[in-house]
């Protein structure tokens, strides 16, 4: 097999770190490529779930004898401690591998070091490759690592004039089998999905990631959340069906906000004490109202239908804008045609001051 470059093999590694996406939570993606001394590849891996192998330790099981005087291109810092699996830096110390290249450092506190450790074994470290695309296949992850809360989501959908149901309150569906579908994939990438009291009063939604064809539920669900302030959600509400599990974040328990609602930067704090990295926001209005106008939402996901319909409730309430210089600008970083609608995906753009 022919070599091949540090630079190639990290790209391969950032593809391999992303089969993980959506099962490794609380841990991160993490892909490695390990090349022998003469540069072929040997052994690739991925960290594919929570308690599960390292991505470094399935790359040199698979180059067994191979990996010595190799490199090993890993897309996170090596961790340093013993989890539910043994440090990863002490095992390519002890496969005698020569270097190590690391795309991103690791930011949690409880594995960090790993760098230190294969360099005080007389291994070469290299930081830095390819960093911005590691850093984007993982970005839920080390922005949740790196401030304390979890990465957060906001979907909607809505007609071109952005209303989100008709004026008779109709709204179902307001876009095409193909969003939905691919809004069950993006709750799949997702640790939690959030809703407030009012949709599950309005549309009684299950919150579950499943196939819309055949109704079966993906193997791995993300937690479900009602952010309801005085517990007002129904017994036999479907969100409480036992299909997953399901979180009722009252006030009491969480803490109020100034307006006696549940307070929801400690929301956050909370679900990411319950080791939740990323959140989909799945509205409603009022509630992705509440997060935009405090900051605390990270990518929007805008499912938008070929529709108009002039008159009816909109997909955003109340977000803290008076006057149009307190706009919530926005980058938009993708628009994709998904069936008959488009998927457009933006960056709230970040406030001076
Ligand atoms: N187009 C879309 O993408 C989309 C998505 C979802 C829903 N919807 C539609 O939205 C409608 C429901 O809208 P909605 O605005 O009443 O529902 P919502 O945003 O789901 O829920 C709002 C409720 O959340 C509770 N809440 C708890 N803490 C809060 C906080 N800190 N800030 C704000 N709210 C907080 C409040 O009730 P408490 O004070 O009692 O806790 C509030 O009334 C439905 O008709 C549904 O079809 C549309």
């Amino acid at each position: 097999m022919a070599s091949v470059s540090v630079d190639e093999a990290m790209r391969r590694a950032i593809e391999l770190a992303a089969r993980g996406l959506g099962t490794t939570s609380p841990n991160p993606v993490v892909g490695c490529v390990l090349l022998d001394e003469g540069g072929e590849v040997v052994g690739e891996g991925f960290h594919a779930y929570a308690g599960g192998p390292h991505a470094e330790i399935v790359a040199l099981a698979q180059a067994g004898q191979r990996a010595k005087g190799g490199t090993a291109v890993v897309t996170l810092e090596p961790c340093n401690h013993t989890g539910r699996t043994g440090p990863c830096s002490t095992a390519l110390v002890q496969a005698g591998v020569a270097r190590v290249v690391i795309a991103v450092p690791d930011p949690n506190p409880v594995a960090t070091g790993g760098a230190a450790t294969l360099r005080a074994a007389g291994v070469r470290v290299d930081l830095g490759v390819r960093v911005d695309e590691a850093e984007a296949g993982n970005v839920a992850w080390l922005t949740s690592m790196r401030r304390g809360w979890p990465y957060v989501i906001w979907k909607y959908a809505a007609t071109v004039d952005g209303r989100s149901a008709a004026a008779d309150g109709t709204s179902m569906w307001i876009t095409s089998e193909a969003a939905r579908i691919d809004v069950h994939a993006l709750r799949g990438t997702v640790d939690a999905v959030l809703a407030g009291v009012g949709t599950v009063l309005a549309d009684d939604p299950r919150l579950t990631a499943r196939n819309l064809r055949d109704g079966s539920l993906a193997i791995r669900q993300p937690l479900r959340v009602v952010v309801d302030s005085s517990g007002r959600t129904p017994a036999d509400a479907q969100v409480r069906d036992g299909a997953a599990r399901t979180w009722i974040a009252t006030a009491a328990e969480v803490g109020a906000g100034p307006d006696g609602r549940v307070d929801l930067s400690a929301l956050l704090a909370a679900l990411h004490q319950r080791g939740v990295r990323a959140v989909l926001l799945e509205g409603g209005p009022r509630l992705a109202g509440a997060f935009l106008a405090a900051g605390l939402v990270d990518k929007i996901v805008g499912y938008v239908a070929p529709r108009l319909l002039g008159a009816g409730p909109t997909a955003l309430v109340d977000a803290g804008v008076t006057t149009i210089a307190e706009a919530i600008d926005l980058e938009f970083v993708d628009v994709t045609q998904i069936g008959p609608d488009l998927r457009i995906t933006a960056l709230p753009r970040k406030r001076e001051g």
